[in-house]
Formats: C-alpha cells, structure tokens, sequence
C-alpha cells in the first residue's frame, strides 16, 4: 500500500551556518526518505529557516542591516551544504514568508476561540536605555548564592545555582550595561495546564500511529511524562501555561488584535513547517487542505534534536489539536553529534566545519556512511572519531562493497563479454538478495540505520567469501581453452557475486545516492535509481568496471581538523580591513596571558603544526597546537615567552586537544610568503600575567 508522508527537520535559526550537528539530522532524515521513496510511497520532505527572535534582531542591529539582510546571507548559504552532502529538501522556505504569517496567526485565532488563549500582566526586566523587555540571556549579575559575578539571568556557571533574573545582585543589561529596571506588561498565554490539553497530550504522548509505531521513543515518553505525569490519580501535571507573546521591539509575526506584541518565536517556528509544505504544494499544484486533513491519511513526521522535545512533543500537538489541526504521527528524536567524545557547541558546532569538509575534496557520501553506520533508533549521542570514519570507511565501503565489483567484474568483461549466466538454483540466491533488502528496508523505517549497515555488510562479507571459496582466479587459468562446463562454472561464480553486489547496492541506495545510482546506470546499464523490488533482480550484464569510490587518506583528515593557514590573527597593512568596533567589555572577554613555552616539539603526520607545552602559571602545563611549523623550528622556540588566548574553549584536533591559541601575526594569505610572527613580550613579563 502506498502511503504519503510529511517529513521535516528542526528548522534552523538563521543567524548562523551549519554545523555537522544539522548535516547530520538532514544526513538522518534525508536517508529515510528516500528509502521510503524506494518502496514506492510519496514523500513531501520540507525545510525552512527559523527567522525571528531577540537574538536575530539583535545581531541584524549591531551589523547595521535589517533582519531580514542578515537571514539572507545565511539562507543563501544552504544549498552549498544541502547539494554538497547530497540532502535533497523539496522545498526550504522561510517563517517570514506570507505563509507563515497566515498560518501562524489562523492557529492562535482558533487556540484562542477555544478558549485557550489567556492575557496575564507579568513584571520583567526591562533595559531602560535600551527600550526593551530582556530576554534572560541578556541579563547578568552577581550570583545570588556564591557571589560569582557577571552570571547569566537563569543560573549561575560557577556554583550551578538556578533562579531567575530578579534575584541577582547587581543585574545589569549586557546590551547597554543599564541597570534593568522591572516594568510589567500584558503577556499572552496559551494554556497548556487546561485538563483539555493535558488529557489530549496524555493520550497523544502514549500514543501509536495508523502503522503501529509509537508517536514518542521510550526515553523521549519518559521524558514528557515527567512534565505530564502519568495520568494516574496519584500523578500531578504540572504542565505551565506557556507564554507565547513578545512585546515589540521584536523581530516576530504580529499577533492579531494586539498592538505592539508578537508571537514569540517558539510559536511560529513550527508553524514553519506548515508554511514550508503550503507553499511547496502551491508549487506543485497538491491540494495542501486535502494533504493535511486532520481525518486523511498523511503521515507526519518530525526529525528533531532531543534539546527542542519540549517544544515539539506538547506544545506543537496541543497547538495543531486545539486549533483543529492534524496531528503529527510521531518524533524522530536523535542525540548530539561530538567530535572525539568533546561535546560541540549550539552556536559554535564541533571542530568539523561541514564546509572544510566539502572544499577539501572529501566524498560526502563517506560521511553519509559513516553517520548511518553510527545511528539508531535511540536518542543516544553518536562520537565522529577521525581513525574510526577512516577504519569503516575503507574496510567497508571499498574492501568490502566495491572490491566485490571490481574482482568479478574483471573477469565478467575479460572472459564472458560482460554477460552473466547463473547455473543451480537461482531462486534461493534471489530470495536471500531479497530477504536481507527486506529486513534493511524494514530497520531503516525504523531508523535502525546502525543494524541495517551492519546486516548489509554482513552480506558483502559472505558474498567475498564465497567468490574466494570458488576461487575464480583458478578456474580463470586456461580458460580460453576450457570445456563449456568450466566456462559456464566461472561465469556463474562472478554472477553470482555481481548479483550480490547489485542487491548490496541496492540496500545502500538511501546512504550512498550518488555511488548506487552510478551503479544502477553506468555498470547495470538500467534506466533510473534503484528501488527495493530490484534487490531480488538478477542482473545479465555489467559493462566495463569504472571507479566507484576512493579510500580516504588519512591525510585528509588532518586537512579537515587543522586549522586553515589564515587562523592566526592577522594585521595586513593596507590588506584585510579593521574589524568591527567592539568595547571594552568585548575585549575583557578574551583573556590572554603570558605563557612560557616549556617544550616544542613537531607533530607527527602534519605539515602545518607544531606542539607546544606551556606554562600559564597554573600549576599545570597545558598543551597547544600551532599552526607556525613554517616558520619555525621547535628549538627556535622552546624556552621562550609568548602570548596566550588562555579562555579559548578547548579544541579537538586530530592529533588532541587544543587548550588555547598562541597569539601570531601573518598576512591573511599568505602569497607574499612574509611568514609567521609569533607575539614575544618585553623582558620581566611571567607566566600567568594577564594582558590588559
Ligand atoms: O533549536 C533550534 O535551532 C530551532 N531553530 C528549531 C526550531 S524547530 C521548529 F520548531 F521550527
Ligand atoms: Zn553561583
């Protein structure tokens, strides 16, 4: 039976690019689809950028340009990563689009005719200089429990304290550094602790869909449950009303009937996702009321990170439910991507840029691999280790999937003119091909996508073995001269393989897009992408064997974790412009201290780096990697002083940690050959002062 099925990812903010942890829920999701597209059903797979908020409009304003300019410089940015990771979006729209206004503001009419939409005068803190309500984020103060100053409004980095922004000592507006002062003003709230909404999201939470599959993962139900409750007698709810409004200045959708106040972003942001398939329908002529009736059978899926389930697992199927929407019919909930087990940064990623990895020539498809072989089903961080990515790519993908294709097909186009001939019993070969493509099929759904790999490389492996068990290379010798039977035995040794290898292909078509259909046109001389049913398929000819895939050199992956040569600060005379004007709050941010370099040494392995031990002072030594071996040798520098950006967040990089940056002066491109200057304060400077 074919379906139709809605899927969307997270829609990104649009103040910043992405990072790997986005390629890798568009990798996630991009994978499901099309191998629910292999099965023949019809998938509308939709993106957008998440546009509005107090940070956007902040951020705009402090670069001069209106919001909207500053969204347009990161939305144009999309496709490069999108097509060069091969995730291939229907649509990618935007929440500030005619769409989204429309939608946005239909649903909170209908929340608010069912009564669920109520008006509270909150008291906040307000930035007098600035003339606007702060969200907590711009708000610090001294910690109300240990004293720890400059502390964000919600809790306290140095004792873990949480509280809210009124009870800090001493608070203060990061914007302005005004004193806040609290005025109240008129919130509006949807309420969510209504018994309606509760016992809808009881329901919804435990709920399964029209294919048997639970709406929410376990952990993911668990964790609602603990906002929820159970549902039990005993069990209370304590679901809070949410505040849905922001009082202007805001870069937000105006809310009807109410001047100055806006949908905060969290409203309309998954709105987004509607406006994004609206207007894709539009595109396409699809009727987009009948796609999405609440009584019809679209599915909809939503592939999410497990910090936005809150969001995405009560308000968003309150919010469709109560404004008389269709709900979805279940979360794909994934964990976090880190790099050599450091956890990345929302805004700042890993030490993978997504972009380095493309412009460096490697293959987004080994990438592809790698994170599928990585993923369950499971809201479990994955690890990209480097050595690992290096291992499973090139013991899977080329010495055991492709070496399948370029053994057998040799002697297929040497000896039978690229003709395959099966002798024995084919059925139980086809059936096999499509039993294993059927369990793969099957653990994709699910997004099993470790297992599914692991089961398709389990195969490959009996394919190897039994094309060496057969020993081709012996029967190969004289057989120009051979008795038909002979011929007839090798040929069918290599079809077999080949058959094999096309059913492999076939199974890896959702994660390798690109290599499979190559596969599926170039070597099988077939019309189109491979489907599911083609797994049992037993080909009869394969043309000349072509390069499919090459190993990745480790090499390539110190390129990807090095820094580009243009890292080290730089003062070009005449050159690169002076950076924006920043105060001195900006500037106490960065800490630099003297640092006495008690060792240098090469690094193994890379052109560009050189290992520094240093002495900050600390009582410990920490380690930094630099990017100056051009320019110096290790004896040029060990023993001397120099200048460290000592609270720069620690970096993996492939050859370890980076606790640091020493501070260096070079052109920003280096074609002048000028050098690399590393920074060297006055005599009687000690480890551990600091740089003011
Ligand atoms: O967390 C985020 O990056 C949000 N921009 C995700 C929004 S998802 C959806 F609701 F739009
Ligand atoms: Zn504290």
């Amino acid at each position: 039976m074919s379906r139709t099925i809605f899927v969307t990812t997270a829609l990104p903010y649009a103040n910043g690019s992405f990072h790997i942890g986005h390629i890798m829920e568009y990798i996630q999701a991009d994978i499901w689809v099309r191998a629910m597209r292999m099965a023949g059903h019809t998938v509308h797979f939709v993106g957008a950028d998440d546009v509005h908020g107090a940070p956007i409009m902040l951020k705009a304003e402090a670069e001069n340009i209106t919001p909207q300019e500053l969204v347009k410089r990161y939305a144009s940015e999309r496709p490069q990563y999108l097509n060069g990771f091969h995730i291939k979006f229907d649509h990618w729209h935007s929440t500030d689009t005619p769409e989204n206004v429309t939608l946005s503001q239909d649903i909170y009419r209908a929340l608010k005719a069912t009564d669920l939409i109520e008006t509270r005068e909150i008291e906040q803190f307000f930035d007098p200089v600035k003339g606007m309500f702060l969200p907590d984020r711009y708000i610090k103060g001294e910690c109300p429990r240990c004293h720890a100053k400059d502390q964000y409004g919600d809790s306290c980095e140095s004792c873990g304290a949480v509280y809210t922004p009124t009870e800090l000592i001493e608070p203060y507006s990061t914007l302005t550094n005004a004193r806040p002062i609290l005025k109240t003003s008129e919130h509006f709230f949807f309420r969510l602790s209504d018994p309606r909404c509760v016992e809808f999201l009881q329901q919804w939470t435990t709920g399964s869909n029209a294919q048997g599959r639970k709406h929410l993962q376990p952990e993911v139900l668990a964790k609602t449950r603990e906002w929820l409750g159970t549902g039990d007698a005993d069990s209370e709810a304590n679901l809070a009303d949410w505040d849905i409004s922001r009082d202007e200045p805001y870069f937000g959708i105006p809310i009807p009937d109410a001047p100055g106040k806006y949908f905060y972003v969290w409203l309309d942001a998954p709105v987004g996702y509607l406006a994004s398939l609206k207007a894709y329908c539009a595109l396409q002529g699809i009727d987009y009321d009948a796609l999405l009736d609440p009584n019809g059978n679209t599915e909809q899926y939503h592939f999410i990170g497990k910090d936005i389930v809150y969001f995405h697992a009560l308000f968003w199927p309150a919010m469709l439910k109560f404004s008389g929407r269709k709900t979805p019919d279940g979360l794909h909930v994934h964990g976090f991507i880190t790099v050599s087990g450091e956890k990345m940064s929302k805004s700042r990623g890993t030490g993978i840029s997504p972009l380095r990895y493309l412009e460096i020539g490697m293959n987004a498809e080994w990438m592809r691999y790698y994170i599928a072989a990585k993923l369950n089903s499971h809201v479990e961080d994955i690890d990209f280790n480097p050595d690992d990515f290096i291992a499973r790519v090139n013991s899977d993908l080329i010495g055991k999937y492709v070496n399948i294709a370029s053994r057998a097909a040799s002697f297929i186009s040497r000896h039978f003119d690229g003709k395959l001939a099966y002798t024995g019993d084919v059925q139980a070969l086809q059936n096999e091909c499509q039993q294993v493509a059927d369990n793969v099929r099957e653990e994709l759904e699910s997004r099993e996508y470790g297992k599914a790999v692991r089961r398709i490389m389990a195969l490959a492996d009996q394919i190897n073995q039994a094309f060496d068990a057969a020993q081709p290379w012996v029967m190969a010798k004289g057989i120009a001269t051979a008795s038909d039977e002979q011929k007839a035995a090798l040929q069918n040794v290599c079809s077999r393989a080949l058959a094999g290898f096309k059913a492999l292909s076939v199974m890896l078509t959702p994660v390798l897009p690109v290599l499979t259909e190559r596969v599926a046109k170039e070597l099988f001389g077939g019309p189109r992408s491979f489907l599911w049913a083609d797994a049992s398929v037993l080909p009869t000819h394969i043309d000349a064997f072509k390069h499919l895939m090459t190993r990745v050199e480790p090499k390539l992956l110190d390129d990807l974790f090095e820094p580009p040569a243009d890292a080290t600060p730089a003062i070009v005379p005449g050159g690169e412009p002076i950076a924006d004007t920043i105060d001195i709050k900006d500037f106490g941010k960065v800490d630099l201290r003297i640092a006495r370099i008690v060792q240098c040494e090469e690094v193994e392995g890379s052109t560009k780096l050189l290992k520094l031990t240093l002495d900050v002072g600390e009582g410990r030594h920490r380690q930094v990697f630099s990017g100056i071996k051009s320019s110096y040798a290790p004896a040029d520098l060990a023993g001397k002083l120099t200048v460290l950006v000592a609270n720069l967040a620690p970096r993996k990089m492939r050859f370890g940690v980076s606790e640091g940056m020493v501070l260096a002066a070079s052109h920003a491109d280096d074609k002048t050959d000028a050098g690399i200057y590393v920074l060297e304060p006055w005599p009687g400077a000690q480890p551990g002062m600091r740089i003011n």
